[in-house]
């Protein structure tokens, strides 16, 4: 079966349409990227207008291409870590724009802390000016390797703030300090949201994220051998692309939210020994499991608690893991985007 992008696009507009989320012009920075794209063209397709700031640190151009030309939309190369000041007026600013994988942890640790701390800023001055909403993108990181599984946004987190994930953790961190001061300081409408692993079409797949869904997928189809970190019985709990946007896009818009927590992510858990299983399953690959050193402060668990999401968006994941691996296979096998 061919994977659709214009059937996964239009569960997303469904969804804007049925809970009339409206915007009229929306700043996406970081929209170059897989969830920032998506999140361009679900907005550009239900007629609000979009600005989108990208430096394409790990965003394609690709993934923008089909907007380029369409009058609601207006890109802008620019690093979000400088103060810029982009023609609005806005309603919403969503501040997508950080490297996320640990591949870019390891080689990109001072852009990152910028990113989401003086580029966090940068934005939070933005949708001041424009007395806009605010969403920040923050990251099931922020728990570090917890305590607490599932995992509440009560819970504080468990962060080595030198190891090699910190600059991520503790950036992103830094990064809901600053929207908390913005809101209390100021009374400015913010969100912040974690997001737990999302996976889906326009993920890179060219190894420079180093996440588990593209690389399985990758090395599965390549009959290469699936990589393992550590005994593979380490959790995470991923969540379909489509699913993460309906509940940015919820979480965004809804009014009486401002100043609130979210996790959004799927809350079902599988094992990485597992999924290496399933994908190879899905794939019909004959990859062998290779098992490699685990790397330092590798979270043993991963998993949210998404009754709060549930509560204030009546939002809940709907695509299971199988389902949409399935997709995410089908899209690798035709697109030339890897
Ligand atoms: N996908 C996930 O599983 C996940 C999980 C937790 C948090 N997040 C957060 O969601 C956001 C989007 O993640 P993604 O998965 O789409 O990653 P991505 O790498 O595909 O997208 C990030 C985008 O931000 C851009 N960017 C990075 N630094 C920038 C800068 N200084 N100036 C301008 N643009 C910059 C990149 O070029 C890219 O287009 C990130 O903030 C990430 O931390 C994602």
């Amino acid at each position: 079966m061919k994977y659709s992008f214009e059937e996964d696009l239009q569960i997303i507009s469904d969804h804007i349409t049925k809970f009339d989320i409206q915007i009229s012009h929306a700043l996406v920075l970081g929209g170059a990227g897989f969830l920032g794209s998506w999140m361009c063209d679900a907005l550009v397709r239900t007629g609000s207008q979009v600005t989108c700031v990208d430096n394409f640190a790990s965003g394609l151009p690709v993934t923008i291409k089909n907007l380029t030309g369409n009058p609601l939309f207006q890109f802008i190369e620019h690093d979000v870590s400088n103060p810029f000041n982009p023609e609005g007026p806005f309603d919403l600013v969503i501040h997508m724009a950080s490297r996320a994988s640990p591949f870019e942890f390891a080689h990109h640790p001072v852009e990152i802390l910028d990113a989401n701390t003086r580029g966090v800023r940068n934005a939070l001055t933005i949708a001041r000016e424009n007395d806009a909403k605010f969403l920040f993108t923050s990251t099931s990181e922020i728990y570090g390797d917890p305590f607490t599984v599932p995992t509440p946004e009560t819970y504080r987190g468990n962060v080595n703030t030198i190891g090699p994930r910190g600059c991520y953790d503790e950036a992103k961190r830094c990064g809901e300090a600053y929207v908390t001061a913005f809101h209390r300081q100021f009374g400015l409408d913010t969100r912040i949201v974690r997001i737990f692993n999302t996976y889906g079409p326009r993920m890179r797949m060219d190894g420079i994220y180093g996440r588990v869904i593209p690389r399985f997928v990758s090395q599965s189809l390549n009959n290469e051998p699936i990589s393992i970190f550590g005994d593979g019985l380490q959790t995470r709990s991923f969540c379909y692309v489509t699913d993460q946007i309906r509940g940015l896009l919820t979480f965004a818009t809804r009014d009486g939210l401002s100043g609130e927590v979210i996790n959004i992510g799927n809350n079902s858990e599988i094992t990485i020994f597992e999924l290496a299983n399933l994908v190879r399953r899905l794939t019909g690959s004959s990859s062998e499991l290779k098992f490699e050193l685990l790397p330092e402060d590798d979270p043993l668990r991963r998993n949210p608690v998404i009754t709060k999401a549930n509560r204030l968006l009546s939002w809940e994941p709907e695509i299971a893991l199988e389902a949409g691996l399935k997709k995410m296979v089908e899209w690798v096998r035709g697109t030339s985007l890897q």
